[in-house]
């Protein structure tokens, strides 16, 4: 097997009488695409959460390319190599969507916003701009947020984390609040563009279609802990994910 980025071993999380996270342990091999999946409150976000310093469990340890990064702030994870989305696109209202890359870039690489109008900002400026296209989002640079389809927001977010240049990313809940027939092309230039970084990328999502079609393997959560772990197809044939999260065979 591949060695694996991302190591979690024996996590566990509560918050108060809830427990957001069981026992969790997993191994993701390099270069994978796997998904999260499980019900609303199942303890996905709280997964993403912990790798990404957001939430420190309470229990159990995190590893990235071998080493211990459980007690690593949101700042150091992200400095070390793994990036993630949000659910809700995290972006700055007052700002267009090259300023929002921008801002991502120099917050990341510790720049005064002045830089932007250096020479070495110039560079950025580039840099910017072609993750942009990459993600087809380009002809959208002057706009502001609030003007933005819910799918193009989407894709900023993405574009924002990926410009860090990522070698894990973990993007949660990529399609939610987007258009049925928007779901496939988003996932499509996702997908394609953190492939052709090599980033191993871990999703959230919900629409079981997405998950058969762009996942190798998936992890059904719920209440908190790991119930199965496996491909897409034997996943949907567990008894287990049948009765707990997609209601039955397909
Ligand atoms: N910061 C928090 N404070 C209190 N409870 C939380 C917090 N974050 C998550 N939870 C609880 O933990 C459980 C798992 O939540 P979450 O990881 O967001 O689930 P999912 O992303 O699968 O919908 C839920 O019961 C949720 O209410
Ligand atoms: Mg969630």
């Amino acid at each position: 097997m591949t060695e694996p980025v991302l190591v979690a071993e024996g996590l566990n999380k509560n918050f108060g009488a809830v427990t957001a996270a069981r026992d969790i342990n997993i191994a993701i091999p390099k270069g994978a695409v796997w998904s999260l999946i499980g019900t609303n409150g199942a303890g996905k976000t709280t997964f993403v959460n912990m790798v990404t310093g957001y939430t420190k469990p309470d229990q159990g340890k995190i590893l990235f390319d071998g080493k211990d990064i459980t007690n690593y702030s949101p700042r150091k994870v992200t400095r070390a190599g793994i990036r993630r989305s949000f659910q809700i696109p995290q972006l700055c209202a007052e700002l267009n969507v090259l300023e929002n890359m921008l801002l991502s870039l120099s917050i990341n690489a510790d720049h005064p916003p002045s830089f932007w109008r250096s020479a070495k900002g110039q560079q950025e400026n580039e840099r910017a701009l072609i993750v942009l296209e990459q993600f087809g989002i380009s002809d959208y640079r002057d706009r502001l947020i609030g003007e933005l389809p819910a799918g193009v927001r989407k894709l900023l977010d993405i574009a924002m984390a990926m410009a860090g240049s990522p070698k894990v990313m973990l993007l949660d809940e990529p399609t939610s609040g987007v258009a049925a027939e928007e779901k496939f092309p988003i996932m499509d230039l996702v997908i394609d563009a953190l492939r052709a970084a090599d980033v191993t990328i871990v999703f959230v999502e919900h629409d079981m279609d997405i998950v058969t079609r762009y996942s190798e393997r998936v992890l059904a959560f719920y209440n908190g802990g790991i119930i199965a772990n496996d491909t897409p197809e034997e996943l949907l044939a567990d008894p287990d994910v049948q009765r707990y999260i997609t209601g039955g065979p397909k």
